[in-house]
């Protein structure tokens, strides 16, 4: 692993994607333009850029401030219906995240699901319709050290969504949680053809990162956000 200290800007600027799993979030920095550095606790063979292995908000807190942008995506697990209905306990990093990402002085993102957004700061929502994908799949975006999110027009849901984790008929949106089937579908619908099931679940569609990348390129001043979602 090259120590973040250690890498050298050429053009592009450095991003962090803390809790990065198997790298949607990543990915859709990397096409805004980003050098990116992922973060997780556990091994991430496909994990498709730099990787470091080791606790997110120590990593944050150690080296955060060396990187131009932060996204923060701390486990969902806590806030999920199916794992609330199950009795499952996980520990909530969000508040924890929020204070290692404000010490580090830089602008950042934090992401999560529906069942954690009361405990985001005026999070903005993205959905998979405003960047023409074929899944609504909402997710929650806090921003802080000084970057903010206008989102773009919600577009109505016009097509049927098939049950959670359900096979998805023809014409309808997939919602790929839990042990969901269609990996192949999801790959093609999500943009994420290196993923497994694993990654697939947890992952934003790198097209999100990707709209949020163009902005905080532009907050940094160095290049214009892309005029469509
Ligand atoms: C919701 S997933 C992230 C998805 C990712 N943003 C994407 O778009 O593909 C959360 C990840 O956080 C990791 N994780 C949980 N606790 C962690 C910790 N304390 N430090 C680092 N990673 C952690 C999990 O292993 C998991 O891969």
């Amino acid at each position: 692993m090259t120590h973040p200290t250690d890498i050298r800007r050429e053009h592009r600027p450095l991003l962090l994607d803390s809790f990065c799993c198997q790298g949607g979030a990543g990915m859709g920095y990397h096409r805004a333009g980003f050098d990116v550095t992922g973060v997780d606790k556990d091994a991430q063979p496909r994990y498709p850029l730099a990787f470091h292995q080791g606790d997110a908000i120590d990593f944050i807190r150690a080296f955060g401030s060396g990187f131009d942008f932060i996204h923060a995506s701390p486990p969902c697990q806590h806030d999920t219906d199916c794992q609330r209905i199950q009795g499952n306990t996980h520990p909530d990093l969000i508040a924890p995240t929020r204070d290692a990402l404000n010490a580090t002085g830089r602008p950042w993102v934090m992401e999560n699901v529906r069942g954690a957004a009361h405990k985001l700061h005026q999070p903005v929502m993205l959905c998979g319709a405003m960047f023409g994908l074929q899944t609504y799949r909402h997710r929650y975006f806090e921003t802080g050290g000084g970057f903010t999110l206008t989102p773009p027009p919600h577009p109505a849901h016009t097509a049927p969504q098939a049950k959670m984790g359900r096979p998805v008929p023809d014409g309808w949106y997939g919602q790929f949680v839990g042990n969901f089937s269609g990996v192949p579908l999801a790959r093609r619908v999500m943009g994420v053809p290196w993923m497994n099931r694993d990654g697939i679940r947890e992952c934003i569609p790198p097209a999100y990162a990707q709209w949020i990348g163009s902005h905080a390129l532009a907050h940094l001043g160095i290049f214009a956000p892309a005029v469509a979602a």
